[in-house]
């Protein structure tokens, strides 16, 4: 934590800093020191995958052959501006040229105005590469990469040329333009104001866009969309999208980009700032400092743990409560989904004026446990809610609980993926790395409800051919297990209208029956009901640390 008083007296008593030739280390040492721990470290691994021949990065996963990256070259870009050392701004000018010639210009093409994946792409939609949403184009990199470029004009405007600007608005006016043919349910997309990430990002950018360039329908697309969002916020102050490790960090993000970029008559100025709040008043009671996890139920997670994989929350949160508490490792670089860290500096550069909107509350509960506590929420989907989701969670010293109640129409969540949808789940410490219990989705309505020392699941639309799939973590004081009785550092009683005799199968990098999901290995007890039965499936949980 910093005190704005400080840092705005500072900046008053360094005007270069906004200056029109303002040099680098003024802005980045500007920077609370956490936010500059997590700007430079970032910073400095993506150096080593900038190739300077190719005014691109490397693609950070370093499994891809050489091959280029647009979405974090861009996220780079940005970083060398605010870094603006030697030959930063120079590099920074190539990437974004690059970045926003490759952008598809033809309107009658449902990708227009989106920003291709890698350089080394075949032209999308030829009879070779045809085009596949989420595959070979992602509508969401409008999104992202438009974002980017916005807070690269807001903040570092000085430093780019009068064409490059007219360049980069004009690439933003195309990718508002390509936004809006954007239609949940049609064409394949799913874009509905209740998938939050990309819709908030959405309205932003038209909204900024429109001002920008005077386009009044622009403008008011973007108001209009963002009012629908609100809507669906209002009803419980919650994100559709909710409690992510990865997609809360992009929508806290995009709020951060309302509330901040837009003129006090647009209604995202007028609600950013509550919703900011709202979001991380829930992210204190779900957060669990002892554990380093947000407590389930999770929407979308890649991954089990957060201390073995790279999320956008753990981000935020090292610029407010330092990278060690915040579920970062000393090598970001080496956790699963590591090419995350490319977001940082987005992060870093909003940290400041994020940190205004959170209210002082959240800090301290964020850093130190504040003591067992429940959680009770709820949240909206449509289309694929038939009614709102109720939350759940409870957290007590060492262990958090975590599930949500829903009936959709879909399995796996609005993203349709079980492997990302968590929504009940049971998280502890060990003694020795992170335990978790995880339900794997395969019913589309389930009854699923958190307790102190408990979980409990019905499916109510079930039957004799339900299963209950329990993902459950590896053990490093136990390698092999056989039985629930083998987990470690947990006492677990199941009960329920099962068949006691379960299955068990594991899902190891080099095998076992099962893949691994989101590179996490795991144990699979799969119950199933008894044959013929024609009792509701239910399964419950006791627990008990040890
Ligand atoms: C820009 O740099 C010049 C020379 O380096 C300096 O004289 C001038 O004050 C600077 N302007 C601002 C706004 O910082
Ligand atoms: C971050 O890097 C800048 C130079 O770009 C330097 O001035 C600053 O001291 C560094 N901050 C930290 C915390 O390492
Ligand atoms: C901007 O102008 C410079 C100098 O004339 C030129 O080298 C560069 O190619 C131009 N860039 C764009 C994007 O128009
Ligand atoms: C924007 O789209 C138009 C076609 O509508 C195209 O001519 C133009 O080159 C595009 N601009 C950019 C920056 O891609
Ligand atoms: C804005 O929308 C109105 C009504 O649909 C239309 O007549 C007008 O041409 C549009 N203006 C621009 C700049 O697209
Ligand atoms: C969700 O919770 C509310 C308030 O407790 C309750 O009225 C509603 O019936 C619950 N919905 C479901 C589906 O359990
Ligand atoms: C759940 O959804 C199914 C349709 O998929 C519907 O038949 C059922 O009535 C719903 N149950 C509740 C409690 O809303
Ligand atoms: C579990 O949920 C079922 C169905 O909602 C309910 O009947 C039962 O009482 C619950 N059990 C516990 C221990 O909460
Ligand atoms: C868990 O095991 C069952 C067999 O018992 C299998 O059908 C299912 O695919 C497995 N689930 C996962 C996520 O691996
Ligand atoms: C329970 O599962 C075991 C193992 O699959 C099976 O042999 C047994 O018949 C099942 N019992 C019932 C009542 O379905
Ligand atoms: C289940 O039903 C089938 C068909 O009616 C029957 O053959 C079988 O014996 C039944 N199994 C049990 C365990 O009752
Ligand atoms: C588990 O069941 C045993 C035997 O019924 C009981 O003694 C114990 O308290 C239970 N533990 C939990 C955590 O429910």
């Amino acid at each position: 934590m910093f005190s704005l008083l400080t840092v705005t007296a500072a900046l008053a008593l360094v005007p270069s800093v906004w200056g029109s030739n303002g040099t680098a280390s003024s802005y980045v040492s500007s920077l609370p020191l956490n936010t500059q721990g997590l700007f430079n470290e970032s910073m400095e691994w993506m150096d080593d995958f900038y190739d300077a021949a190719a005014g691109y990065l490397y693609d950070e996963s370093a499994a891809t052959a050489l091959r280029h990256e647009t979405r974090s070259s861009a996220w780079y870009a940005v970083g060398l501006l605010a870094r603006n050392n030697g030959s930063d701004v120079e590099n920074a000018l190539k990437i974004i040229v690059n970045v926003c010639s490759a952008q598809f210009k033809d309107p009658a093409d449902q990708w227009y105005g989106d920003y291709q994946q890698e350089p080394e792409e075949p032209m999308l939609g030829s009879p070779t590469y045809p085009p596949k949403i989420y595959n070979s184009w992602d509508p969401n990199w409008r999104g992202f990469v438009g974002t980017t470029l916005i807070v690269g004009l807001e903040e570092f405007g000085h430093l780019i040329p009068a064409n490059v600007t007219s360049f980069i608005e004009a690439s933003l006016f195309n990718s508002t333009k390509g936004d809006e043919y954007r239609v949940g349910g049609v064409d394949g997309d799913n874009l509905y104001p209740a998938y939050s990430n990309p819709a908030i990002m959405r309205a932003f950018v038209s909204g900024w866009t429109g001002r920008r360039l005077n386009d009044s329908n622009m403008t008011i697309s973007g108001e209009t969309y963002a009012q629908q969002i609100i809507d669906l916020f209002d009803r419980a102050n919650t994100l559709s999208e909710f409690n992510s490790g990865t997609y809360t960090g992009v929508s806290l993000w995009s709020l951060a980009l309302w509330s901040k970029y837009l003129p006090a008559d647009s209604v995202m100025t007028q609600k950013g700032p509550t919703m900011v709040k709202y979001t991380w008043e829930a992210v204190a009671q779900l957060w669990h400092p002892q554990l380093k996890n947000v407590a389930g139920p999770w929407d979308r997670s890649y991954g089990f743990d957060m201390n073995r994989y790279l999320s956008l929350m753990a981000l935020h949160l090292w610029n407010y409560i330092g990278k060690d508490k915040s579920s970062m490792i000393s090598k970001p670089y080496v956790m699963s989904h590591s090419a995350d860290f490319a977001w940082a500096p987005l992060i870093a550069i909003l940290a400041p004026f994020m940190e205004t909107l959170i209210p002082e509350s959240v800090f301290p509960a964020l850093s130190t446990f504040s003591g067992e506590h429940t959680f009770n929420s709820s949240t909206f989907s449509p289309p694929f809610d038939l009614y709102p989701r109720n939350i759940t969670a409870w957290l007590a010293n060492n262990i958090s609980i975590g599930a949500e109640t829903f009936n959709e129409t879909v399995i796996g969540g609005p993203a349709t993926n079980p492997g990302t949808f968590n929504p009940a789940l049971i998280q502890w410490d060990t003694g020795n790395g992170i335990g978790f219990i995880t339900l794997y989705a395969t019913e589309s309505h389930v009854v699923a409800e958190a307790a102190p020392g408990s979980l409990n699941l019905t499916y109510p639309d079930g039957n004799s051919s339900s299963i209950f799939t329990l993902i459950v973590s590896p053990f490093k004081a136990m390698k092999t297990i056989s039985s629930i009785a083998d987990i470690q550092g947990l006492t677990v009683n199941i009960t329920g209208t099962i068949n006691e005799t379960f299955a068990l199968s594991y899902a190891g990098g080099y095998g076992g029956a099962d893949t691994v999901i989101n590179n996490f290995e795991f144990w699979n007890f799969t119950y199933s009901m008894p044959q013929n039965s024609t009792a509701i499936p239910h399964l419950h949980l006791s627990v008990e640390l040890w």
